[in-house]
């Protein structure tokens, strides 16, 4: 894949220095990070992630190679069809008022094709910790001849973008088992322009599906397997939202049930008179 990277929206995610376009690589005065398999790496050394971000890096890298033929089986499970909980999601980030959308934890891009048919000329940028999902990612791009759109290997709670950047930002999957969630919150408030939206969502039982006996017994367990297998939680975890600077929030059921969308704008900063 070509290299469509903006190199003015970028900073060095360690240290948030600018970066320069080398060839092959974007560079600091003191690091470099190069450019292969069709997006550009962060994550240089294994002390940098937190242990349980290294794990799930592990899980989403031999993931990887079957997701995209499991996602479309375990649907049907929950009553579902993937695509219709995904376009269900996708609705919450008012594409209309949308140029420009980070998609953090772009796994295999599954999204993508969806976002580019509600709006076509949409600038997308994507990251994520899994190298495996990621290489998914730009086969998949390639197959549905979409190279447009920039890729990063990080974790979501270091992103490489300057203050300010996204109308938009989508994450679909994956929070539930982040090491450091309010990191990756703030990070998220961080590089979305005031007033642009963000839409978080993961696996979670709505209180209605949480009283059925075999929604409890039979999905959370499924769901309770994964979250097992990736450490992690099932509750839309609220308690990780800013007191201020944020808008419009609210807390949603999408898919039957079955998963919670937490969505909200990010406040426009008033200057005082
Ligand atoms: C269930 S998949 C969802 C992928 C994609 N968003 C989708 O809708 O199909 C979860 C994704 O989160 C990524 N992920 C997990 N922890 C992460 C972290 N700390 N930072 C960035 N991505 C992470 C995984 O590598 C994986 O691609």
């Amino acid at each position: 894949m070509e290299d469509f990277t903006d190199i003015d929206i970028l900073q060095c995610p360690s240290t948030g220095k600018n970066l320069s376009l080398g060839s092959g690589s974007l560079d600091t005065d003191e690091q470099s990070f190069k450019f292969q398999d069709g997006y550009y790496s962060f994550i240089n050394q294994e002390e940098e992630l937190a242990k349980q971000d290294r794990y799930i890096q592990r899980v989403y890298d031999a993931f990887s190679k079957i997701y995209d033929a499991a996602m479309p089986m375990l649907f049907p499970f929950l009553g579902l069809k993937e695509q219709d909980v995904r376009k269900e999601i996708i609705q919450y980030l008012e594409l209309n008022k949308v140029s420009s959308i980070l998609e953090v934890s772009i796994g295999t891009g599954a999204n993508i094709p969806l976002l580019l048919q509600c709006k076509s000329n949409l600038k997308i940028c994507g990251i994520d910790l899994s190298s495996g999902m990621l290489k998914a990612c730009v086969s998949n791009l390639r197959k549905w001849g979409l190279t447009r759109i920039s890729l990063y290997q990080t974790s979501a709670s270091k992103l490489p973008f300057k203050d300010n950047q996204f109308d938009a930002i989508l994450h679909v999957g994956g929070i539930n088992s982040f090491a450091n969630k309010e990191a990756a919150l703030l990070e998220m408030l961080r590089v979305v322009k005031p007033g642009g939206k963000i839409v978080i969502n993961d696996e979670g039982l709505s209180p209605k599906r949480n009283q059925e006996w075999y929604s409890r017994i039979f999905i959370k367990s499924m769901f309770s397997l994964f979250a097992s297998l990736e450490r992690g939680e099932m509750d839309p975890p609220e308690y990780i939202l800013p007191a201020k600077g944020i808008e419009n929030y609210r807390l949603d059921y999408v898919g039957n049930g079955y998963f919670w969308v937490m969505s909200f704008n990010k406040a426009i900063q008033r200057v005082a008179i």
